[in-house]
C-alpha cells in the first residue's frame, strides 16, 4: 500500500511538477499530461497521485483525502483551507492584479464591481483598502468583464500580461505575487511524520 497521497493540480504546472518530482527520484511511469485516468502509482509504489483539477487540490488535501498537495498559492489563497504551506516551488511565478480599461481610482469609501474567478481574495482586497466592492464570480474568460462593461476591474492572474494587452485592459494595482506551493494535511503532519518529511526534504533538496 502506498505511504502517501499526493494530489496534483492538472493544467499549467502540471509538467512543472512532474519535472520537479522526477528531480526527486519520485517518478510516475505511467503518467502523462493528457492522460484521463485520475491515479498513478509511482514506480517504487510509495506514492498514489490523485490528478484533479486546480482548484480543488487544497479541499483533497484539507479532508485527508491527500496527505499532501501541489498547487498554485492563488488557489490556497481562494480556498483559505486549514492546511500547511510547507514549500515554495519557484515555479508558475505569476501574480494577483487588479485591472481595467480606463484608469481607476481606488479611493477608500467608493464603490467598485469586480469579476474574477477569485472572488474571495478580491473581495478580501477590497475590503482592506475601505473599498465597498460587489463581486462578480467568473469561470474564466474575465477580462471580458470590463469590455462588456458588466465589471469596473477584474482580480485575476497575470503572468505574461499579454492577455491584458490584447484585450485592452492594464493593470491598476498589484495584489499577491503567486508561484506553486507544497502543502500538507495537517492530520498527516502529525501522524506521519516521518514519510511526509521525507518526501518535503527530498523536494528541498533538488530546489536547493
Ligand atoms: C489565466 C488568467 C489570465 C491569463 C493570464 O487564464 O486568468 O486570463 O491566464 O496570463 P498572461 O498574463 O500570460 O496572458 P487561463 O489561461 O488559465 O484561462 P481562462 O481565461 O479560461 O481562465
Amino acid at each position: 500500500m502506498a505511504q502517501l497521497t499526493l494530489a496534483l493540480a492538472k493544467g499549467r504546472t502540471a509538467t512543472d511538477t512532474i519535472k520537479l518530482l522526477e528531480k526527486a527520484n519520485i517518478i510516475f511511469p505511467n503518467f502523462y499530461k493528457k492522460s484521463r485516468k485520475l491515479v498513478f502509482y509511482s514506480a517504487d509504489k510509495s506514492i498514489e497521485m490523485i490528478y484533479v483539477k486546480a482548484i480543488d487540490v487544497t479541499t483533497y488535501v484539507e479532508q485527508g483525502a491527500a496527505d499532501i498537495g501541489i498547487v498554485g498559492r492563488d488557489n490556497i489563497l481562494e480556498a483559505n483551507a486549514d492546511i500547511y504551506e510547507m514549500l515554495d516551488l519557484k515555479f508558475g511565478v505569476c501574480k494577483f492584479a487588479i485591472a481595467s480599461l480606463k484608469e481607476l481610482s481606488l479611493a477608500r469609501g467608493s464603490s467598485i464591481k469586480v469579476a474574477s474567478k477569485y472572488p474571495r481574495v478580491a473581495a478580501n482586497f477590497f475590503e482592506k483598502k475601505g473599498i465597498h466592492a460587489e463581486t462578480i464570480k467568473l469561470n474564466g474568460s474575465v477580462e471580458l468583464a470590463p469590455i462588456i462593461n458588466m465589471a469596473d476591474c477584474i482580480m485575476d492572474i497575470v503572468e505574461t500580461g499579454s492577455t491584458l494587452k490584447e484585450n485592452g485592459l492594464s493593470v491598476v494595482e498589484d495584489v499577491e505575487p503567486i508561484s506553486t506551493r507544497l502543502v500538507v494535511n495537517k492530520a498527516s503532519f502529525a501522524t506521519k511524520t516521518e514519510a511526509v518529511q521525507q518526501f518535503v526534504e527530498k523536494i528541498k533538496n533538488v530546489l536547493e
